[in-house]
C-alpha cells in the first residue's frame, strides 16, 4: 500500500468507528507507523532510578531501532542510537547494565559515556575519530521518568511535562525502585493494544481480579457519578493533592477512586506495600491514571505505581513491558510481597493479551469492517484513534508537500 492510498483511506474512514483493516494488518502501514509515530514522538524509555549511578544504562527497542539510555560520569542522562558507527552493529545487548566505556563486540570500537569514539583499533594513522561518535537522541526527564525521541526535531515535551508534574510530584517516582518488571508479547497490532487499554467497557466481564477494587466510572458528567467524584476530589484537595483533569492531544491524566473502602489495587484492597510511595498523605487516595501516546499508560496509587509500556514489533506483534514501582527503601519480604503486589495486574495483563489477540484474529477476517465505538464507554479509544489519524495524516501531508516541491 503506497502513501497516497493510505491518505485516501484516512480521508474515507468514518470518525467514531474502528480503523479500516489495513491499519491493523498491512506491513507498509506498520512501517509508516514507525516513521510517522514511533520515530517522531516521545517514547517512554524507563526510570531515572534504573540508571541511578554513573555508567548505568538501559536499552530499549523503538521499532527497528535499538536505543541506549545511560547516565554519564557527570550524572547527565544521555540517549544514543545503540548502533556502532563502524559497520552498524548493535553495541549493548543487555536490558540493563553498567559500564565504564561502551565497547562494540564486533571489532571493539570503544565509546566514552558521552558517546565520543575513544578507540578504533587498527584504523589508519590520522583516522578522524571525532567524526564517528554515537548518534545522540533527544532525551527528557519528568519526575523520575525518562522519555527519548528519535526525531531530529522532536515535538515540544514541555506541555506534557508542565501538565503532569503537579500530579506526579506527590507520588515520588524519583525515589521509586522497580520491584518487578516483565514483558508480554501480544500477537496484535500496537493500535489494538492501545485501544484495549483506553476503555473499560470490557472490564466488568473480563477482569474479575481488577474489578474487586477498580471503579469503572465511564462518564464523569453523568449526574449519578458527579456527586461521588466531586466528593472524592474535594477530599483529595483537602489533603493537598491536585485533582484537575489533565488533557492534551497526546496525554491525559485523571484521579479516580477505588471501590468503597479499597486502599490499593490488590486482591483484597489492602495495600501491597507497607511503605507509601512518595509524599502522598494517605493510602486512601484512589489512583492517578495517566496515558502518554503512543507508548505508555500508568497508575499511581498510595503504595505503588505500575507503568505499562507498549512498543510495536511487527504488524501483528507488540511487546508490553510492565514495571511495578515501590519506595526505594521498601524491602521485599518485609514491606511487600511480590505475589500480592503483582497478582492483579499480571492477571489483568494476561486477560488483555487474550482480548487483543482475539481482536486481531477477527480483524484479519475478510468479513471485518470498521465498527462503531460506544461514545460513552469508548471515548478514550476515540481520542486515541483521532490522535493517531491526525498524526499520520500530517506526516503524509508533509511528505506529499516535500515530494511536490522536489
Ligand atoms: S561494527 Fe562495531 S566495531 Fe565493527
Ligand atoms: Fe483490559
Amino acid at each position: 500500500m503506497n502513501e497516497a492510498a493510505v491518505r485516501q483511506l484516512l480521508r474515507a474512514r468514518t470518525p467514531g468507528f474502528s480503523l479500516p483493516q489495513p491499519f491493523y494488518t498491512d506491513p507498509a502501514i506498520f512501517t509508516l507507523d514507525l516513521r510517522a509515530i514511533f520515530e517522531r514522538q516521545w517514547i517512554f524509555a524507563g526510570l531515572a532510578s534504573e540508571i541511578a549511578e554513573p555508567g548505568e544504562y538501559l536499552t530499549v527497542e523503538v521499532g527497528t531501532s535499538p536505543v541506549l539510555v545511560l547516565r554519564d560520569r557527570d550524572g547527565v542522562v544521555r540517549a544514543f542510537f545503540n548502533t556502532c558507527r563502524h559497520r552498524g552493529a548493535r553495541i549493548c545487548d543487555d536490558r540493563h547494565g553498567r559500564a565504564k566505556t561502551l565497547v562494540c563486540p564486533y571489532h571493539r570500537w570503544t565509546y566514552r559515556l558521552t558517546g565520543a569514539l575513544a578507540a578504533a583499533p587498527f584504523m589508519p594513522e590520522g583516522f578522524a575519530r571525532e567524526r564517528y561518535g554515537l548518534k545522540p537522541l533527544a532525551v527528557r526527564e519528568l519526575c523520575g521518568t525518562i522519555f527519548v525521541s528519535l526525531a531530529a526535531d522532536p515535538p515540544d515535551f514541555a506541555p506534557y511535562a508542565e501538565a503532569l508534574a503537579p500530579h506526579l510530584a506527590p507520588h515520588g517516582l524519583e525515589q521509586a525502585k522497580v520491584a518487578f518488571e516483565c514483558d508480554l508479547v501480544e500477537e496484535g497490532n500496537w493500535k489494538l493494544v492501545m485501544e484495549n487499554s483506553r476503555e473499560c467497557y470490557h472490564c466488568r466481564t473480563q477482569h474479575r481480579e481488577l474489578m474487586r477494587t477498580f471503579l469503572d466510572i465511564y462518564d464523569f458528567t453523568a449526574p449519578e457519578n458527579q456527586a461521588e467524584i466531586e466528593h472524592y476530589w474535594a477530599r483529595l484537595r483537602a489533603m493537598g493533592l491536585p485533582t484537575h483533569i489533565v488533557d492534551g492531544p497526546e496525554f491525559r491524566a485523571t484521579r479516580l477512586p477505588f471501590t468503597h473502602g479499597a486502599l490499593s489495587i490488590t486482591m483484597d484492597g489492602t495495600p501491597a506495600v507497607s511503605r507509601r510511595l512518595g509524599s502522598v498523605p494517605s493510602n486512601d487516595i484512589g489512583s492517578l491514571r495517566w496515558v502518554h501516546y503512543p507508548s505508555v499508560f500508568n497508575h499511581a496509587l498510595g503504595d505503588y505505581a505500575v507503568m505499562v509500556r507498549m512498543l510495536p514489533v511487527a504488524p501483528q506483534r507488540s511487546v508490553v513491558t510492565t514495571k511495578f514501582l515501590v519506595h526505594r527503601d521498601a524491602v521485599e519480604g518485609r514491606d511487600y510481597d511480590l505475589k500480592r503486589l503483582t497478582e492483579v495486574w499480571l492477571a489483568t495483563n494476561d486477560q488483555d493479551k487474550a482480548l487483543v489477540e482475539r481482536n486481531q484474529a477477527g480483524v484479519n477476517s475478510a468479513g471485518y469492517e470498521p465498527g462503531p465505538y460506544s461514545p460513552a464507554l469508548e471515548a478514550g479509544v476515540v481520542r486515541f484513534v483521532e490522535w493517531y489519524a491526525g498524526e499520520m495524516a500530517a506526516y503524509l501531508e508533509a511528505g506529499a508537500v516535500r515530494a511536490a516541491a522536489e
